[in-house]
C-alpha cells in the first residue's frame, strides 16, 4: 500500500489548491451534502448551544452552515491551507465574523491541539471512509480524555458486510475495500472500536452520499 488515502501522497495540498479544486477534493456535491447532513445533526442532538469540533472539516463544506448555528464552531484537518481556502473563498462576511482563523487547527494525527476543552459535540463526516481503522480508534480514544464535557460525536464509515472478504461495492456504486481506500469496516468493528475507545456507538440507516453509514457515540459512563 503506498499511502492510506489520496490525501496523505506528498504535495496533494499544494497541487490541488493551486489546481484551484478545493471543492473537488472534499467529494464535490456542495449542495447536496449539507442539505441531507444538517438537518441529520440537528435530528441527533447538535443545539445551537453546543461547542462543535469539526474533525477532517476539509474546505468548510458544512463548516460554513455549522458555525453560525452552535456557540462555537472549531475545525481539524490535515491541512489548514485546505480549511484557509475554504474560509477565504466560501464563507460569507457574517459566517468569518463569527469563525475566527485561528479555530482552524492543523492537526493530521488526532491530537486535537490547541482546542479548547470545552468542545461539547464532535463530527467526522466522510473521514474515516478515506483512513484505515486505526485512525478511527485513535480519534476516539483521544476524543474522551481530551473534552471532559464531550456529549456525542458523529462520524462516518463505509460498511461491509459481517464475514465479507475483498472488495464491496456500496448502495450507490463506491466499490470500498477492506485494505485500501476508500476503506470499509464491519458495523461489528466500528463498536468494538468505539467501545474500546469509551463511546457506544450506533449504527443510522439513513441515506447519505456514497452510501456511507452515519453513526452516533456516547461517551460510556466511567
Ligand atoms: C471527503 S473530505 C470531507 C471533508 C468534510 N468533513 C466534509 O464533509 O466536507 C475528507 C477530509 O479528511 C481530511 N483528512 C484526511 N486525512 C486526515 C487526517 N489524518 N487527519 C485529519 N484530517 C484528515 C482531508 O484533508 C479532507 O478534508
Amino acid at each position: 500500500m503506498k499511502h492510506p488515502s489520496p490525501y496523505a501522497a506528498p504535495g496533494f495540498y499544494d497541487k490541488a489548491l493551486r489546481d484551484g479544486r478545493h471543492r473537488d477534493i472534499v467529494g464535490g456535491r456542495w449542495d447536496e451534502t449539507p442539505r441531507i447532513v444538517l438537518p441529520l445533526l440537528t435530528l441527533h442532538g447538535l443545539t445551537p448551544d453546543d461547542h462543535l469540533l469539526d474533525i477532517g472539516a476539509g474546505a468548510l463544506r458544512l463548516g460554513r452552515h455549522l458555525a453560525p448555528q452552535v456557540a462555537a464552531y472549531w475545525a481539524t484537518d490535515a491541512s489548514r491551507a485546505l480549511m484557509l481556502k475554504g474560509w477565504e473563498t466560501e464563507l460569507d462576511d457574517p459566517t468569518r465574523n463569527r469563525l475566527p482563523q485561528d479555530h482552524l487547527i492543523e492537526d493530521a494525527a488526532f491530537t486535537y491541539p490547541d482546542i479548547p476543552d470545552s468542545i461539547t459535540f464532535a463530527l467526522a463526516f466522510a473521514v474515516f471512509t478515506h483512513l484505515p481503522a486505526q485512525d478511527l480508534h485513535t480519534a476516539l480514544t483521544n476524543l474522551r480524555p481530551r473534552f471532559p464535557r464531550l456529549r456525542r460525536i458523529i462520524f462516518t464509515a463505509f460498511l461491509a458486510p459481517e464475514g465479507h472478504a475483498g472488495p464491496h461495492r456500496q448502495p450507490d456504486g463506491v466499490v470500498t475495500h477492506p485494505d485500501r481506500f476508500p476503506w470499509h469496516l464491519t458495523e461489528q468493528h466500528v463498536t468494538a472500536i468505539a467501545t474500546a475507545a469509551g463511546f457506544a456507538a450506533t449504527a443510522h440507516p439513513h441515506r447519505l452520499p456514497r452510501g456511507q453509514v452515519m453513526f452516533t457515540a456516547d461517551p460510556l459512563a466511567p
